[in-house]
């Protein structure tokens, strides 16, 4: 104890000499002899009291952000108590360095604390919103951003993000389909690994990583009627292929921590299910980091009704393999007193603490407990300004072209002059998008600005807001439509205000809000160029002012960087390449229409009455998945095979010549999507299979090559056996979902 306070005394004038001489005196910081991190853990664990193990169960959140229903005034006394594992909405390399010497040195075991945050799309440089980086189908553009992230996050006394949110989902009424990477497996897969490797980087110990959090664990996308929070009810075929899989990948990619879900799955809350958690993540997939509930889902079991109080559902989550309760202090309040009572296990209270304890580990936290803590460093990163050019790069490569009549686009940067209209053209907040961590409105440059900048110095650029998102009134029709009457071209920025989509964000309607749909009309009615530049967290239902515009990007809500990103596209110093990872239905009642929908026994057929249809709306979606155009053409031959049957363990290669017939050097995406024609159960009438980007200049041709084997034919049979049948399948490669062009294969038996 005197040594103790010793070296804490030291340690406040010379604090690298009490790093290094006060924490080896603790048998589990002993750098030598070496020991492996579970020897290390063991060695923790002996010293450990019952509420000291709880204490490392415990998450609470600072007072710096709120991101849930509940606040904590206490959590410092929590922490100088040991009462207290972990601290999440606490950021910079100050703040967290005091929070955690709090931990070091004040507690008996002196047992670091993880900080973690909602470190979705940036930390202080933000990119676009996740949704929209997954437009880009590049993976390492995607990578990078979470890369950037994790720098400048890791710099700010953070280890820990909430991200990826690697949720499938079909419904564009869900505000959350922003935040994931929108409605297919294969693409869901690819981005939760990028993400994955771009956050974790190689080594959790290095001091620019963070670790990652796949959540909500399970299925939380499938919210009935997509409403926020809603019940689940899918089938375990569903659940096991279309919203596991991206956990699974991430899992593959050496996730560290997983994060459940508020909804319920198969009538038990996600927070209480052995099956999701002990049997499917700890056993089947040996998952050994640890899970984390999400805020206050324990407390909310009592709610969903299937727990008397709170300590029940403590004892629901403890026994199902929870291992941190965030927030709800179910676990602090009552869990000793469970285990008193022998309703949880003393081995589960261990086999949890080891868990958490293992990533404090790997994050190097017993090793000096402030190595993300570094002011110098902090400085340096935040927006430094090679993360801005990432984030420009990356903003541009998400925005997807959905329209251009008579090449309206790009446009000359020499014209006389340009209307902006719009309430999204000055904004510079909602650029950030719902979870902009430690982003300010006042770093996001808007698009009124990033047009200025880009423009020559004969061009004039007029504003007009026209009207707002939602509400008000068309009192300022007349004068956006006077600016607009002045000009070349107009550019009208509508869509949805940043918290109309994340959390909590449902709509039951996804048109243009308010008067945006008038003002449109209003200034298609003047017979000018016009383009739209949406913004928005969701597809949108957008059939009018499809007819009406010339040209639309989709520019989601493109971060920082997002004005000058946007006219990098609109001017053509970027040719745009993003695809829709999300289905953009016509009106809202034909959701879902996610592409790989069942063929059903009356496939539609505008002709026929007796087929599987709407009356009222044309039975296509406005815009398929994987839909984007460029400034150029491409045109595709039809795919060949390499041999039209093969066995079980032959591969076949299938081949298609792309050439760019237009104007522009362009990057396309070329994608393969398979069709299995018979099968024990029903297939899909299409899934994505494979996507490989390449660029063409003018003129040039490339062939491009798939190979495929019995792995990417495999589903779950009539019997829930992972396999692949024999049989025929279509093979499509093309620039959509949409496709037509088909070559058929044959797998045999052997
Ligand atoms: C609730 C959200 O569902 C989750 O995504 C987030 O990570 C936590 N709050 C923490 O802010």
């Amino acid at each position: 104890m005197v040594k103790h306070r010793l070296y804490a005394f030291l340690g406040l004038f010379f604090p690298v000499l009490f790093i290094q001489q006060w924490l080896p005196m603790r048998e589990y910081n002993s750098p030598a002899p070496p020991k492996t991190i579970e020897e290390r853990i063991d060695s923790v664990m002996k010293l450990m009291t019952l509420e000291e193990k709880i204490g490392q169960m415990t998450l609470f959140t600072s007072d710096w952000d709120v991101t849930g229903p509940t606040m904590r005034a206490n959590y410092k006394e929590d922490i100088k108590k040991g009462k207290v594992g972990a601290i999440f909405n606490a950021h910079t390399a100050a703040y967290n360095r005091e929070l955690q010497r709090v931990a070091v040195e004040e507690t008996r075991l002196g047992i670091p604390l993880i900080f973690g945050y909602d470190v979705i799309h940036g930390y202080k440089t933000i990119f676009p919103i996740s949704l929209g980086e997954a437009a880009s189908w590049d993976l390492e553009a995607v990578e990078k951003a979470a890369r950037v992230a994790a720098i400048e996050a890791s710099a700010a006394g953070l280890h820990w993000t909430f991200a990826p949110m690697v949720d499938i989902s079909r419904d564009p009424r869900w505000g959350r389909i922003s935040e994931g990477a929108g409605e297919d497996v294969f693409l869901g897969n690819a981005m939760a690994r990028a993400r994955v490797r771009g956050f974790q980087g190689d080594d959790l110990k290095a001091t620019n990583t963070l670790v990652a959090c796949a959540k909500h664990y399970a299925a939380y996308g499938a919210a009935q009627a997509g409403r926020d929070y809603h019940t689940v009810d899918i089938s375990e075929r569903t659940l096991r292929e279309t919203y596991l899989p991206p956990f699974k990948a991430a899992l593959d990619e050496g996730v560290g921590t997983f994060m459940t879900s508020f909804n319920e799955l198969f009538g038990v809350p996600a927070s209480g299910s052995e099956l999701l958690i002990d049997q499917i993540l700890k056993t089947e997939w040996n998952f050994n980091g640890f899970i984390v509930t999400d805020y206050t889902s324990i407390n909310e079991m009592v709610d969903h009704g299937v727990v008397a109080d709170e300590k029940e559902a403590g004892e629901l989550a403890a026994n199902a393999g929870v291992d941190m309760d965030m927030q709800g202090a179910v676990f602090y309040n009552y869990l000793a007193q469970s285990v008193k009572e022998k309703k949880v296990s003393k081995q589960q209270i261990d086999e949890a603490v080891r868990r958490v304890l293992r990533i404090k580990f790997q994050l190097g936290l017993f090793d000096d407990p402030y190595r993300y803590s570094d002011v110098s460093r902090q400085e340096a990163a935040l927006l430094a300004p090679e993360h801005l050019e990432a984030a420009r790069d990356v903003a541009r490569k998400s925005m997807v072209l959905l329209k251009n009549d008579r090449q309206t686009l790009p446009l000359s940067k020499e014209l006389k002059s340009i209307a902006v209209i719009g309430p999204l053209a000055t904004s510079q907040a909602d650029l950030l998008g719902s979870w902009h961590a430690a982003g300010f409105a006042e770093d996001c440059v808007s698009l009124l600005s990033g047009l200025k900048d880009a423009v020559s110095s004969n061009t004039s650029v007029m504003y007009a807001k026209g009207c707002d998102v939602i509400g008000g009134d068309q009192s300022g029709f007349a004068p956006a439509l006077t600016i607009a009457s002045q000009a070349d071209v107009i550019i009208a920025a509508v869509g949805e205000g940043w918290d109309m989509s994340g959390e909590a964000a449902s709509r039951s309607n996804i048109d243009l809000p308010g008067h945006q749909k008038a003002l449109i009309k209003a200034l298609s009615g003047l017979g000018k160029p016009l383009v739209l530049v949406l913004m928005n967290g969701r597809p949108l239902a957008l059939p009018e002012v499809h007819q009406q515009a010339d040209a639309m990007l989709e520019t989601w809500y493109a971060g920082t960087m997002g004005g000058p990103a946007i006219a990098d596209v609109l001017f053509g110093d970027y040719n745009p390449s993003g695809r829709l990872p999300v289905t953009f239905p016509r009106n809202v009642g034909q959701v879902p229409i996610h592409y790989n929908m069942k063929n059903t026994g009356r496939p539609m057929d505008p002709n026929d009455k007796y087929t599987s249809k709407y009356l009222d709306v044309e039975n296509t979606p406005l815009y398929p998945f994987g839909y984007g155009l460029s400034y150029t053409q491409f045109e595709y031959s039809d795919p060949t095979v390499n041999k039209s049957t093969f066995g079980p363990t032959e591969t076949v290669s299938v081949e298609v010549n792309v050439k760019n017939t237009g104007q522009y050097e362009g990057k396309e995406t070329v994608q393969l999507y398979i069709r299995d024609l018979v099968g024990s159960v029903t297939r899909p009438v299409k899934e994505l299979k494979g996507f490989q980007q390449i660029v063409l200049t003018p003129g040039q041709s490339r062939s491009v090559r798939f190979d495929l084997t019995v792995e990417d034919l495999k589903f779950y049979n009539r019997d829930m056996e992972w396999t692949y049948e024999p049989g025929e399948f279509d093979i499509f490669i093309g620039p959509h979902s949409a496709v037509t062009n088909a070559v058929r294969v044959k797998l045999l038996k052997k």
